[in-house]
C-alpha cells in the first residue's frame, strides 16, 4: 500500500484487507448474474519491492531473476545512471548497496520497474492475465501502458522548454526516452492476443490503456496494422475532458479532431474523471457538473465515469496530518496529492456514509449526510436522477449509443452536435456559459421535444424559440420519435 494498490507483491492474489480469492470469485459470479462486467486494473510496469521476483532480483547480480528488473551501474563519476525522474519525486533510480547497482523505478522506490525487454517477464505477465481471465474477468485497465519499455541505451531525457518553476518538478524533463517507445506497440499486440484468446461470440474481453499522450500518439494504441485490423487496446483512454479547458469552443475543437483521428472501426471513448485527478464537480463547479454528465453520456463512444461523480461528490481537503498519498507527502503543498478525490463513497446517512463499518483511511466530505445515493435516489432533481435518466436514454436511443457524430455550428458558449442512426437524429445543445443562450432555429429539428435536460423543470414539446438557461444542456428529439427531415 505504498501507492495504494499500485505496488503489487502478488499478481495472482487478493490482499486480505479486501477479501479472498473466494470472495473475488463470488463478486464476478454475482456481478455477471446482474449483467455487470468486472474489469481489473493490470499493473505491468512495476511490482512492489516486496514481490518475490524483486526480492530474488536484488539478492545477487547472478540471480536468474536479476534481468527481470532494470539494473544499471552507477554513472562513470558515480550517482544515478541517467537523469530520469520518478513521478512521485526524486530520481527514477535507487542504489542497492549490497549489489552495487541502481534499479529503475518510474514511480516510488517501492515500485521497481519490470524489464519488459526480457521475454520471461512478458511470458510471466501474460500468465497473470490468463489467471484472471480464467476466473472470468471481462478485461483490464492497463496502468501506465506507454511507459513499459525504456530506451535500450538509457539516454538522458531532454529538458522541457515549457517548464515553469511553479509546476511539478517531474515535468522539468520531456519523457523522450522512457515513454511511448516504438517497442511498446508489439507488446500491446501480444497482450491483445492473450486477451482475445478468451473472447467468444457471446462475450469479448477488453483492454483499456491508461495513456496520457497527445492525440496522434493516443490513437496509435488502437494498433491499426497494415491489413487494416486493430490489434492494440480496444480503448486507449481519452482523457481530454479532464485536460481540455472547459469551454465550448475547446471541447468542440477536440471532439472534431478526435473523431477525425480515429482509425476506421475504432470505438471512441471519453473519461470524465479518475482517481488521479480532481473531481469534475470541483474542476467545473456543481452546476456545470450536470452539463458535464450530459456531455459524457451523449458523445459518441464508451463513457467512463468515476465513482461518486454520479452524485456530484467534490474534492475533500485533507489536513496535513491525515495525508495518505505519497505524491502529496513527497511534494507537499503543490496540489498534486490525490487523497481529495479518493474519499469514501457516500451511500447513505448511516455511519461513515454506509461505506464501511470500520474506520475509513480518508475522511468523508462534509456534505455526506445529504449528498448520498440514498437521498438522491428519492430526489427527482438530483444529480443521480440525471445520470440514471441519461444512461437509460442512451440505452433506449440507438442514435445515442451507436449513432454517428455530426458537429453543428453554434454560437457563443453553446456546443451543438447531432447523433444520427438509420434516419433517427438527436440534437444535443450544451450551454457552457453562465448566461442564457438563445438557440438558432436552424439547429432545431421539426416538432422538437426535450428528451433530457440538466434543468429538472424543463420537459416536453418545445413551443417557440428555445433559450437555454445558464449551464443548461438538452437532448432534443422529435415528437413520436420520428426521423426529422435532415437539414
Ligand atoms: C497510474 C495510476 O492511475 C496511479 O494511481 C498510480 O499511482 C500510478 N499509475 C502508478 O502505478
Amino acid at each position: 500500500m505504498a501507492d495504494f494498490g499500485y505496488d503489487i507483491s502478488d499478481f495472482c492474489g487478493i490482499d486480505p484487507r479486501f477479501g479472498t480469492l473466494d470472495s473475488f470469485d463470488a463478486l464476478v459470479r454475482e456481478a455477471h448474474a446482474r449483467g455487470l462486467r468486472i474489469i481489473l486494473d493490470f499493473v505491468p510496469n512495476h511490482t512492489s519491492d516486496r514481490h518475490p521476483w524483486f526480492v530474488q532480483s536484488r539478492a545477487a547480480r547472478s540471480d536468474p531473476r536479476r534481468d527481470w528488473y532494470i539494473w544499471r551501474d552507477p554513472a562513470p563519476g558515480g550517482g544515478p545512471p541517467n537523469n530520469w525522474l520518478g513521478n512521485f519525486g526524486g530520481p527514477a533510480w535507487t542504489f542497492d548497496a549490497a549489489t552495487g547497482q541502481y534499479y529503475g523505478h518510474s514511480f516510488l522506490k517501492e515500485q521497481p520497474d519490470l524489464n519488459w525487454r526480457n521475454p520471461e517477464v512478458r511470458a510471466a505477465m501474460y500468465e497473470v492475465l490468463r489467471f484472471w481471465l480464467r476466473r472470468g474477468v471481462d478485461g483490464f485497465r492497463v496502468d501506465v501502458l506507454s511507459q513499459i519499455v525504456k530506451d535500450a541505451q538509457f539516454r538522458d531525457n531532454p529538458p522541457n522548454p515549457d517548464f515553469t518553476p511553479d509546476q511539478d518538478p517531474f515535468l522539468r524533463l520531456l519523457m523522450l526516452y522512457n515513454t511511448d517507445l516504438p517497442e511498446v506497440q508489439p507488446i500491446v499486440a501480444e497482450m491483445r492476443r492473450v486477451v482475445d484468446a478468451f473472447s467468444d461470440a457471446r462475450s469479448s474481453r477488453v483492454l483499456i490503456g491508461e495513456l496520457y499522450l497527445p492525440l496522434a500518439r493516443l490513437v496509435a494504441y488502437y494498433g491499426l496494422n497494415a491489413e487494416g485490423v486493430l490489434e492494440g487496446v480496444q480503448l486507449p483512454f481519452n482523457f481530454q475532458l479532464i485536460a481540455t479547458e472547459w469551454k465550448a469552443a475547446h471541447i468542440d475543437r477536440f471532439v472534431r479532431d478526435y473523431e477525425a483521428a480515429l482509425p476506421a472501426n475504432a470505438q471512441p471513448n471519453w473519461v470524465l474523471g479518475n482517481h488521479d485527478r480532481a473531481r469534475i464537480a470541483s474542476r467545473v463547479g456543481p452546476r456545470m457538473a450536470r452539463l458535464a454528465a450530459m456531455l459524457l453520456l451523449t458523445l459518441r463512444g464508451t463513457p467512463t465515469l468515476y465513482y461518486g461523480d454520479e452524485i456530484g461528490m467534490t474534492d475533500v481537503p485533507i489536513p496535513a496530518d491525515e495525508v495518505q498519498d505519497p505524491f502529496e507527502k513527497n511534494k507537499p503543498g503543490m496540489g498534486l496529492g490525490r487523497d481529495p478525490e479518493r474519499t469514501p463513497m457516500q451511500w447513505s446517512a448511516a455511519a461513515h456514509a454506509g461505506f464501511t463499518t470500520g474506520t475509513p483511511w480518508l475522511r468523508l466530505a462534509a456534505d455526506w449526510p445529504t449528498r448520498n445515493v440514498d437521498a438522491q435516489s428519492r430526489d427527482a432533481g438530483s444529480m443521480l436522477a440525471l445520470y440514471r435518466h441519461l444512461i437509460a436514454l442512451r440505452r433506449a436511443q440507438p442514435a445515442l449509443n451507436r449513432g454517428s457524430y455530426e458537429a453543428l455550428e453554434a454560437e457563443g458558449d453553446v456546443l451543438a452536435f447531432a447523433r444520427n442512426h438509420e434516419g433517427l437524429r438527436l440534437v444535443v445543445l450544451l450551454n457552457f456559459g453562465d448566461t442564457p443562450a438563445p438557440v438558432s432555429p436552424a439547429l432545431m429539428p421539426r416538432q422538437p421535444v426535450v428528451l433530457a435536460s440538466t434543468d429538472p423543470a424543463r420537459a416536453g414539446v418545445i413551443e417557440g424559440p428555445l433559450v437555454l438557461g445558464p449551464c443548461e444542456g438538452v437532448v432534443i428529439g422529435t415528437v413520436n420519435g420520428e426521423a426529422p427531415a435532415t437539414r
